[in-house]
């Protein structure tokens, strides 16, 4: 990098203002799925007067803004996501939502406001860029595969390397926090229904119970991740629904069980899924009735590039201070669409602490999740350093490491 570290966290620091205004805009008037007219038209406020080329979805609110360096080279995704959770807001926040059932209880306003500035900042250093930044400003994370209708679209085709940051706000401020290989699960789920045949309470022989099967089927999941699923290649299988009957003297026709699995390996996933029938069938044909198995493919898992991780996280060393970076142990069970980009391209996806200082800390989701805006500066200069440093004219090929 041409670039000095701690000239770039000082640029970063001046774009912190103009990042606080515009996380707290969106803050304010969340938005959910694919659709976000309100987001979409506060980032192209704030990227005028730069010059990018503006790349549209044709089908979402999604939008790719290109940068191109002085000279020709690879190109970067750099990622925000822009959409909010239906769930109500339980902050005491000033710019608190204004949309009744709808709250950025997942920091994606802050990675909106990250992803602007860097932007910002990188159009000042584009005679030090030999390739292009790609900045994605994607909808629909929260369960829409906004990520994938824009890979559809060809959007990234051109891309060769991709970086995205999440805020994490139980990580104390401005560290980073990632892993090569897996960093977020598969999330899928499964509903099954247990078909009997209905009768009176007193008389169960005359009826063809589905609860006892139901309740049996609920233990037997339990066993089969611990006796079948390899402890270092992890499952998580919750039952988190059960649904019987009307009356407590009547034998219902049928039960339903309903829940997500979470895993960290396709190979996992493959065997859960699996499993899953298996178990439902033949523990219901034991007893006489029939299991039909739903399964609700997710988004898979977010697998980080070891290479890309790599290069990532001594970038955040280099920027920050080896005491900021810290390798995670294991992934994190949460999913993201970012999984899909991740299957196409090689990079990662790094967390970035926001602990508040003044609140008990939250984590995302939650409806008092609070964070530190001060940490968007860590994460509007990581995002400057990784293309700096992967567009330096060094030729670096992460696909075939
Ligand atoms: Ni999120």
């Amino acid at each position: 990098m041409g670039i000095s570290s701690s000239e770039l966290l000082r640029e970063a620091q001046e774009l912190l203002p103009g990042a606080v205004k515009l996380r707290r805009r969106i803050h304010m008037h969340p938005e959910l799925g694919l659709e976000l007219p309100e987001t979409k038209a506060a980032v192209l406020e704030n990227l005028e007067g730069l010059d990018l080329q503006l790349l549209e979805s044709g089908t979402t609110s999604g939008l790719v803004a290109v940068l191109r360096g002085a000279r020709p080279g690879p190109t970067l995704v750099l990622r925000g996501d822009m959409d909010a959770l239906p769930m109500p807001e339980d902050t005491e926040l000033e710019f608190k939502s204004k949309v009744p059932g709808a709250m950025h209880a997942c920091g994606h306003d802050s990675h909106v406001a990250m992803l602007a500035q860097a932007a910002r900042l990188l159009d000042q250093h584009r005679d030090q860029l030999s390739g292009t930044v790609k900045f994605m400003f994607q909808p629909g994370e929260e369960g829409h595969a906004g990520a994938k209708h824009m890979l559809d679209e060809g959007l990234l085709d051109d891309a060769d390397a991709a970086f995205a940051l999440h805020i994490f706000p139980l990580l104390p401020l401005g560290t980073i926090a990632t892993r090569p290989g897996a960093i977020l699960a598969a999330a899928d789920g499964f509903s099954i229904e247990i078909v009997g045949k209905g009768g009176h309470a007193s008389m169960p022989h005359h009826a063809v119970d589905p609860i006892p099967v139901a309740c049996e089927l609920v233990q037997a999941l339990q066993s089969f991740v611990t006796r079948r699923v390899d402890a270092f290649d992890p499952a998580v299988l919750t039952v988190s629904q059960i649904q019987g009957g009307t009356a407590g003297n009547v034998i219902p026709e049928t039960a339903t069980l309903s829940g997500t699995i979470r895993t960290v390996s396709e190979r996992t996933r493959q065997r859960v899924h699996e499993g899953i029938q298996q178990l439902a069938k033949g523990i219901a044909a034991a007893h006489g009735l029939e299991a039909r198995v739903t399964l609700v493919t997710g988004y898979p898992v977010t697998l980080n590039h070891p290479g890309f991780t790599d290069f990532a996280m001594q970038t955040a060393r280099e920027l920050l201070g080896p005491e900021c970076v810290i390798e995670q142990p294991s992934p994190a069970m949460g999913a993201e669409d970012w999984s899909y980009v991740l299957q196409r391209v090689p990079g990662a996806m790094a967390f970035l602490g926001v602990r508040p200082e003044d609140a008990e800390p939250a984590p995302c989701h939650s409806n008092r999740m609070v964070l530190n805006e001060a940490g968007m500066v860590q994460g509007i200069a990581l995002h400057a350093a990784v293309a700096l440093r992967y567009l330096d004219g060094q030729a670096r090929n992460f696909a075939g490491a």
